[in-house]
């Protein structure tokens, strides 16, 4: 057998919406191993969207198999491995029992939509009621809406998982029954994959890590602490509660028993969000930096450094990054787009237009232009920066003349007219216009799609070479945590050695009357779509 060699590298466990993805990379975020499996998707009813929690974490263990197999055939041993981070798809709900360390249902994913009417609920008592922000202190009304936006930056929406958690509870009485008794835990996917990872039920390791948590309607972004006001306007106990964390710390160890033992006894020393992984990964570390991520959905952040910025024109304020357990939080403004990728999976699995989600470049290049058709993919309402959950999908300007390559390119231009209604009100908040977006994600891979965003954009796409920006930013908070290579988050000079592979620019061709007239065609359609269900 050949003598394996030793190294120093970081695993990173990508828990992302349709599949999980172990790499490992070396300090300069060459890929050394890498493996990835899909999930099954449940979608029940119309609008619902579910995950088996233990079928991620299977996936989860299983992807870390295969990729420290591929790690030794490469010729390095297995304890050339020394931390792994992880990084998850946000917001997804999970609830399990403190006995048992079992779910208690089905996880509620984070493009569900069934939660429409605990939102209508939430919003009557917001306007009745109101929330108790301090004792005796009331706001209701438009008061309160500012009052949940001041502590959470976040409105109310299907979207959050206290939404979601209320609703699981409202509809499955063995959730009920375990608020009750205390026997609930909520957790966000990354705090579900970790305690697990630690080895489950018996260490009972409950934590909830900064960004994921400033998703869940529940988190003051000031304070970094679960409000104790909104657990009162929600209804919940607050023994459901996971420990908040900073995103780069050592939380714990991989147990013996999971992964095949691969990995047991490294430190686990970095959790966040995918989208703020990406950003860091990115290396946006500072304020004014941007990126977005073209995934199921696409999420735009831009770092707003040590300052919330609060949005005024439908962004989302959240948490970048704790670099910590005692370092200052660094924020950014979000505009997330519940479909982008999502869209062209269903163009290949439902519609059947492509067989390869690649091949809708493809088929999008026999045409043009979109022969008038704009398509709205509100396949669970809108998002950024329209929040309407009523919103319908559309395809609009259809005629005897559309073909599929039409419908193709509308679907690249719907990523494109949405990035840039979430640019438009960064810059009304921020003041500042960005003229160059970095990107990465799969959707990313394609040239058409990259030349279609420049050009509906008006802005220069940077696209970098190596873009598994997603599992680099959650490498690099796991390497940071023990010092790993010099790296520290709060001097981003440790990280220049880092994926310099270089990038490639699209630059907008698109004449500004052309980009104006379609502007004007998206912005119509948007407004046919909005309202379309009624609740
Ligand atoms: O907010 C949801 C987001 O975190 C999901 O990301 O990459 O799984 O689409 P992705």
């Amino acid at each position: 057998a050949k003598t394996l060699k030793s190294g120093e590298f970081i695993g990173s466990l990508d828990c992302g919406t349709t599949s999980v993805r172990f790499m490992i990379f070396d300090k300069y975020a060459n890929i050394i191993a890498q493996h990835q499996l899909e999930f099954p998707q449940y979608f029940p009813n119309p609008g619902w969207h579910d995950h088996d929690a233990e079928e991620i974490q299977e996936h989860a263990d299983m992807c870390i198999q295969h990729a420290m197999k591929e790690l030794e055939k490469a010729g390095w041993t297995k304890e050339s491995v020394k931390v792994i981070g992880i990084t998850n798809q946000r917001e997804t709900t999970v609830a399990w029992s403190r006995k048992t360390g079992k779910p208690l249902c089905k996880a509620i994913v984070w493009t569900d939509s069934r939660t429409k009417n605990t939102v209508a609920h939430f919003e009557k008592k917001l306007e009745e009621t109101g929330i108790e922000v301090k004792p005796g202190e009331w706001k209701k009304g438009k008061d309160g809406v500012e009052a949940l936006r001041e502590i959470t930056g976040l409105p109310l929406s299907t979207y959050f998982s206290a939404i979601k958690l209320r609703w699981m509870i409202d509809h499955y009485p063995d959730v009920a029954a375990a608020h009750e008794s205390d026997d609930l835990l909520f957790g966000t996917i990354e705090s579900w994959v970790l305690y697990n990872l630690v080895g489950g039920q018996p260490t009972n390791l409950h934590v909830c890590e900064v960004t994921n948590a400033s998703r869940t309607l529940l988190l003051n972004t000031t304070t970094l602490q679960f409000e104790p006001c909104l657990l009162a306007f929600f209804g919940f106990r607050s023994s459901i509660l996971p420990k908040i964390v900073s995103s780069s710390e050592v939380y714990g160890h991989v147990s013996a028993d999971c992964c095949g033992g691969y990995l047991s006894g490294v430190p686990i020393g970095g959790l966040a969000g995918d989208q703020q992984a990406a950003l860091i990964g990115n290396k946006c570390l500072t304020a004014g930096e941007a990126k977005c991520t073209y995934g199921t959905g696409a999420f735009l952040l831009f770092c707003t450094g040590g300052e919330i910025v609060k949005s005024e024109h439908g962004l989302l304020s959240t948490i970048a990054y704790q670099a910590g357990p005692n370092a200052k939080p660094v924020y950014a403004l979000e505009g997330s787009i519940s479909v982008a990728g999502s869209a062209v999976k269903w163009l290949r699995d439902t519609m059947g237009f492509i067989k390869n989600a690649a091949d809708v470049n493809t088929l999008a290049a026999k045409e043009t232009d979109n022969g008038g058709v704009y398509f709205v993919t509100a396949f669970s309402g809108l998002l950024a920066p329209y929040w309407d959950s009523g919103a319908g999908g559309l395809i609009i300007g259809i005629s005897q003349y559309t073909n599929p390559a039409h419908i193709a390119r509308a679907t690249l231009e719907a990523n494109a007219f949405q990035t840039r209604a979430i640019i438009e009100s960064m810059k009304l908040d921020s003041g500042n216009d960005l003229r160059h977006l970095k990107v990465d994600g799969g959707m990313t891979n394609g040239e058409l799609a990259m030349s279609v965003l420049a050009d509906i954009g008006g802005f220069t796409v940077v696209r970098p070479e190596m873009r598994e920006s997603t599992a680099l930013g959650s490498a690099l908070l796991a390497g940071a945590a023990l010092k790993l290579f010099g790296w520290d988050l709060a001097d981003p000079k440790t990280l220049s050695e880092v994926n310099t592979k270089g990038t490639t620019e699209f630059k907008p061709s698109m004449a500004e009357d052309v980009r104006a007239k379609k502007w004007e065609g998206w912005q119509r359609a948007v407004e046919r779509s909005k309202g379309w269900e009624k609740g």
